[in-house]
Order: structure tokens, then sequence, then C-alpha cells
């Protein structure tokens, strides 16, 4: 039995924004599966809200500041979580990373430096929690100065980082290092620094004994200049410790046989009662109840990395054709204008809903047809595989864990029964339109349709052989 340390900056039900709260939500959940002892760290933000009890464990001092360890458990499963209380740092409305304009909050690398502080406090045992972890496992820039501190430390645990995401740095002013203490010998090019800048993914990138990143697709993207923003050099550099392992889903969660947030639970022997959720959806957004129409959905952040402006260029053309289109999202607010401002204009055929809003998110993958990931680069992606699990046919983009994890309706694939969706290779909105009318076409054959949602449907995405994935890697640590 391994001892891991799971530190991540958010983890679903606790608190979410994004794909790495489902991943820190169910990947440790199902390393305590196969009977491994999982703690989860993580900052005590304002806007959680734990299911349990929550007591105060003990208090620390790292520079010059008291940080309370609370701990409280996962509110579905067994897993611990320690919750790092520093009111002045978490104890604010907003998200996680963001002031309630959307602004970064100015205190960041402050705020994220000690939560690396106190993770390491509990790795090495010096925080009277009487437990030491074999493996710290890190997430993502938040946690990047873990292992980089570590590294000074003598006798201690291995460390694994895990990158969620290459467009997020954590990158801060070379002057923000003044009031975080950093030992010296970590300021240096081959260190913390780039290009005069701090920057916290460096620390997981040198300093971790593995790096890996959520897809194999990724993994070798992030060697190139387009997907490596400038950190390539070094990836390829580290390419013998640094490795793909691709993300499962909480399939209890996601689960269109007992999903209680949907109008009508189904499965692949009884799909047309999927089509009960597509009538509530339209009715909940205030479409024509239509069935013969697809209906088309996006979930996700609108920035550009997930293709809203693909999206854009496609609409006018697309609400020519006889389809409806629904997105829940919210991000850009250039994105969120133009959006609306066209749903104005084909009231009857497209729906907007800004804001966030996870119960929407369930019936729209279970009311919808099709589902879009246009994404310009997806390390792993979540939604493609919810949607296939509801038979909902994806539409993505060749790229990351979308090419990795959803197979393109072709002839042969649709005679092998491997089909699942259907999948494109340039970033522009001629390609995406392309494919967009291939699966009109197909829709209108509704026996291969119910064929390649039957193949969606049976593929497996449980976290079994990902965290088995990573288990190996820890013992090989
Ligand atoms: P990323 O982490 O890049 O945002 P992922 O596909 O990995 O992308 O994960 C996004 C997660 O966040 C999914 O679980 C998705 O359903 C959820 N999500 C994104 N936007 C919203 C929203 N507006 N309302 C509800 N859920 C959302
Ligand atoms: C990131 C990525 C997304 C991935 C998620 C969980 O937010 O953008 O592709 O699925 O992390 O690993």
């Amino acid at each position: 039995m391994k001892k891991i340390l799971f530190v991540t900056s958010e983890a679903h039900p606790l608190i979410k924004t994004g794909g790495l709260a489902d991943v820190s939500g169910s990947l440790p959940k199902a390393l305590a599966e196969l009977s491994q002892d999982v703690r989860l760290i993580m900052p005590n933000y304002q806007a959680i809200k734990p299911h349990g009890d929550v007591r105060f464990l003990c208090s620390l001092r790292v520079d010059n500041r008291e940080v309370n360890i609370l701990e409280t458990q996962m509110p579905d499963n067994q897993v611990t979580v320690w919750l790092v209380d520093y009111p002045d740092f978490f104890n604010r409305p907003g998200n996680p990373y963001l002031d309630e304009q959307g602004e970064p909050w100015p205190d960041n690398a402050d705020r994220f430096a000690l939560f690396c502080r106190i993770a390491v406090e509990v790795a090495m045992n010096r925080a009277y929690l009487d437990w030491q972890p074999d493996i710290v496992h890190c997430n993502d820039w938040q946690s990047g100065l873990v292992p980089a501190f570590l590294s000074l430390e003598t006798t201690k645990p291995a460390s694994v980082f895990t990158i969620h995401n290459m467009a997020y740095q954590g990158l801060f002013p070379a002057a923000s290092i003044q009031g975080l203490n950093l030992p010296g010998q970590l300021w240096n090019p081959g260190g913390l620094e780039f290009h005069n800048m701090l920057s916290f993914i460096k620390g997981g990138l040198i300093y971790a004994n593995h790096i890996t990143t959520v897809s194999p697709t990724y993994a070798l993207e992030i060697q190139t200049p387009t997907f490596g923003y400038g950190l390539e050099g070094l990836l390829e550099y580290r390419k013998d410790y640094l490795s793909g392992i691709i993300n499962g889903i909480d399939i209890d969660l996601w689960n269109p046989e007992a999903d209680p947030l949907i109008a009508q639970q189904y499965r692949a022997a009884s799909l047309p009662d999927k089509k009960l959720n597509k009538a509530e959806l339209q009715r909940r957004l205030s479409l024509p109840v239509n069935n013969r129409v697809p209906l088309f959905a996006l979930i996700g952040r609108l920035v550009e990395q997930k293709g809203i402006d693909l999206i854009l260029d496609c609409l006018p053309e697309m609400m020519a054709m006889p389809m409806q289109f629904v997105l829940l999202g919210s991000g850009d607010k250039d994105f969120e204008q133009r959006l609306q401002n066209l749903a104005q204009v084909y009231p009857d055929k497209m729906a907007i809903t800004l804001g966030y809003d996870e119960t929407l998110a369930h019936l729209i993958e279970a009311g919808s047809d099709v589902f879009l990931m246009p994404s310009r680069f997806e390390p792993c992606g979540l939604n493609q595989m919810y949607s296939q699990r509801y038979g909902t046919l994806p539409i993505v983009r060749k790229t990351g864990g979308l090419a990795d994890t959803v197979v393109d309706s072709l002839p042969e694939t649709i005679s092998d029964r491997t089909a699942t969706g259907f999948v494109f290779n340039e970033a522009n909105a001629s390609s995406l339109l392309e494919t967009i009318k291939r699966a009109m076409i197909l829709y209108s054959d509704q026996k291969t349709w119910t064929k390649i949602q039957a193949n969606a449907m049976a593929k497996d995405f449980s976290w079994q052989s990902s965290a088995e994935q990573y288990l190996t890697l820890y013992r090989s640590l």
C-alpha cells in the first residue's frame, strides 16, 4: 500500500472551476478503491461547502504566518481532505483564482506559495499529523513549488507532477519573489526563473521525480513549440520522465442509467427514453419541442482554447440548417456578448445559458444529440467522454485527449463497430462546418446513428485502468 498526498487547488464536489476538480474528485477515490492510503490537501476557500464534519487538526507557523489545517471527508467517499486554512488568503468571494470581476487575485503568488509550503510541511511529516506519504502527487502550477521546495530536503517522499494544462503556468513578475522567501538556489534559469519571471509550473517540471500529463497525445504535443509555450525544450529534455495517462471519469456521477439530475434515466437498450430528456431540455431552454431536428450542444469555459471563435464563425450557417444549438458556459466577455447577440437573432434555434450550472450540464449531456468540442488544444477533455457515455455523439478536433478518446465515424469504423463520434483535423471554421454537415447527414440515417450511440455508450471510461497506471508509476519511483 502506498501513502499518497494528493495536492490540488480544486476538487469536486467541494469546489470546481474545471476538469481539474473532476479529476481531483475521482482519481483519489479510484486509488482508495485500489486499497491505497490517499489524503487530499487543498486551500480552504470561502466557497467550499463541506458536507460532513470539519475538525481542527493543528496550527503551523510558516513564513511568519499562522496557518490552520482542518480535516473533512469527501462527501461521497472516504478520502480524507486536509484544508489549508488561512482566511486572509482564501476566505474571499469569487473563485479560487479570480475575483468577482474575473481578474486574477493580485496576490496569487503569495497565496499558492503559502499553500505549497504547507503541503511540504505535511509531506515531510512536520505538521503534527503523524503521517508521512511515500508519494506527493501535485497538479498544475498552483502546486508547482512543492517539488521545488522538496528538492531542498534530504529524506523525502517521491514527487509526481501532473500537467492538466500547459497554457496556465503561474507566471509572476520577478519582484513577487521578495515576499515569498524563496531559497536563493531555486532562483536561476535552470530553476524557477523563466525570462526573468517567476514560473510556478517550472517547479514541477524541473524538480518532480516524474511528470505526467492527462493524455498520451498531449504528452507528445507539449514537446513542440505550438503547445509547449516556451517550455517545450525542458519537456523534451525530461522526456524519459514524462508520460501521458488518460483521465478516467466518475462513472457513478455520470451515469445515464442512474443520473438523478436528468428527466428520464436510460441505457443503450432503451435509447428512445433519451428523447424525453431532449424534450425536457428544449422546454427548459424555451426552444420548440421537436424531436426530428438534431440538438447540438456545448458546455465549457468560453476561452480561446475551446475553439469558441470557430463555433461563432459557423453559427450563421448552422442556423440555416434544420438543427438546434444550446450552449452553457462562461468566460471571455467578448465571446459571451457575441453568443448572446446571435441567440437574440435565432430565438427558436439557439439557447445560450451564461454561468455555471451543474444540473443543466447533466440534462444537456442527456438531452442532446451531438456535443461540440472544437478545441484548439485539449490536454484531456472530459465532456467528450461524458457525452459518449450518454449516447451524445461528440464532434472533436484531433488534438490531445480528444484524439485519444473519440473514434471518427467512417465506413470502416462504422462497420467494425468502433465509431463513436466525429473527428476533424484543422482548427478552422470550414473543417468544423464540414464535420457538422457530416453529422447532420448521418443523423438522418437513424439506424446507423443508433449503432454508433451504442458503441459510444459501451466504451469503458472508468478510472480503473488509469488509476492502475498511476499506481504502477508510484511503485516505480
Ligand atoms: P477544462 O478543465 O479545460 O475546463 P474539461 O473538459 O476537462 O475542460 O472539464 C470541464 C468540466 O467543467 C466538465 O465537467 C464540464 O462539464 C464542466 N463545466 C464547464 N463549464 C461548465 C458550466 N458552465 N456549467 C457546468 N459545468 C461546466
Ligand atoms: C485541464 C484541461 C482539460 C483536462 C482537465 C483535467 O483543465 O484543459 O483538457 O481534461 O484539465 O485533466
